[in-house]
């Protein structure tokens, strides 16, 4: 039986922190006490679940003395201000932004792709991109079996990814739509959501591709040991309140086959085959809001690349591409004895 845990959630108050609280509850983390953090804002604030009130506090460096881990989902500012402070004091720190994912010191882990990588920690733990971890979770069981070259994605993302604002923002435009009001102006969104798609994910750079994109190719390299691997990608946020999809096609160094693909799939750990055209079935967003898997189907030979393949996964952006996974880290951190 593991000891008990103190372990703080650092911006409790946000999208993704009332699921790691959930998380953490639901799926028994040996926690002795679990204490909530947000912006001076929220200090004194009550957030409630299953009959338990949790008061949250405000994120000064000092709390970190009295904390064992810390799951941070409150920016990159704040990770960039705290995460190495909080490290220093004692706390292992696991940190959904982007702040340190590139940095050396940090292990980007997937526990069910690298779990082993983060033996290694100095105290901070990186939890990759959403749209990054859903579609490895199709394309790590295929690259283990096939040899990933390279690949090509088009992003389908949640309004989620930009937080509690942007499920609000869909919310509020849809509702006046209905009502048949002129729609509130976007704000958390450069364009409307309701009834659009945008080809625009974080800020774009010199190269044409935005930093989400980039986040796709530099993270997936990290994550899989494949400093060289070639990726293009296209992000695109759509009027779905919080799960990913990703379109991906792949080439690989051996000849690939459909149905050893189907196989390797179903039998990976956080992946579910759904793959069934014949009678419409594939993963659709509202299949895998509020799921532990991310569902994977499509999967067919593609016609472009050499030992190509085509397919399409769809999973739960504040779940597995945030909330799930950096509970998910601490669960290994805890079962390998690797907290301190
Ligand atoms: P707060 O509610 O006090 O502003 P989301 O991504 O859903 O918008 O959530 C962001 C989370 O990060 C919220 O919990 C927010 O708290 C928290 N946050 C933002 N800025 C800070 C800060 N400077 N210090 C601590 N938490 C912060």
């Amino acid at each position: 039986m593991a000891q008990p845990y103190t372990i703080g959630i650092i911006g409790a108050t946000g999208a993704v922190g009332r699921d790691l609280l959930e998380l953490l509850v639901d799926r028994g983390f040996p926690a002795k006490e679990i204490r909530l953090f947000a912006s001076a804002r929220s200090k004194g604030k009550i957030i409630s679940y299953k009959g338990v009130e949790y008061t949250v506090d405000e994120t000064k460096e000092a709390i970190f003395d009295d904390l064992d881990l810390a799951l941070f989902s409150a920016g990159s500012s704040l990770t960039k201000a705290m995460g190495w402070e909080a490290a220093k004091r004692g706390c292992v720190v696991i940190d959904n932004s982007s702040a340190f994912r590139q940095d050396e010191r940090a292990p980007l882990i997937v526990p069910e792709i690298n779990p082993e990588a983060a033996e290694q920690h100095s105290g901070l733990i990186a939890n990759p991109n959403c749209s990054t971890i859903v579609a490895l979770m199709g394309i790590y069981p295929l690259h283990r079996e096939f040899g990933l070259k390279r690949m090509i994605a088009s992003t389908y993302q949640a309004v989620s990814g930009a937080g509690q604002a942007g499920m609000e923002e869909l919310v509020s435009q849809t509702k006046a739509w209905a009502a048949g009001e002129p729609l509130p102006r976007p704000d958390a969104f450069k364009h409307q959501i309701f009834d659009n798609i945008i080809p625009h994910v974080d800020v774009f750079q010199d190269s044409g591709y935005t930093k989400e994109e980039m986040k796709m190719a530099l993270e997936s390299r990290k994550i899989m040991s494949l400093p060289e691997l070639r990726v293009s990608t296209t992000c695109v946020r759509v009027p779905v309140m919080r799960a990913h999809s990703v379109s991906l096609q792949a080439e690989f160094e051996k000849p690939v086959s459909v149905a050893r693909a189907r196989e390797v799939v179903a039998a990976f750990e956080g992946a579910e085959l759904v793959d069934e055209p014949a009678d419409n079935v594939y993963p659709m967003p509202m299949n895998y809001t509020r799921r532990i898997p991310c569902g994977v189907g499509r999967i067919r030979k593609d016609l472009v690349l050499d030992n190509g393949l085509a397919l399409f996964v769809s999973g739960d952006q504040i779940w597995k591409g945030a909330a799930l996974n950096a509970v998910q880290i601490a669960e290994l951190l805890v079962a390998r004895g690797w907290v301190n």
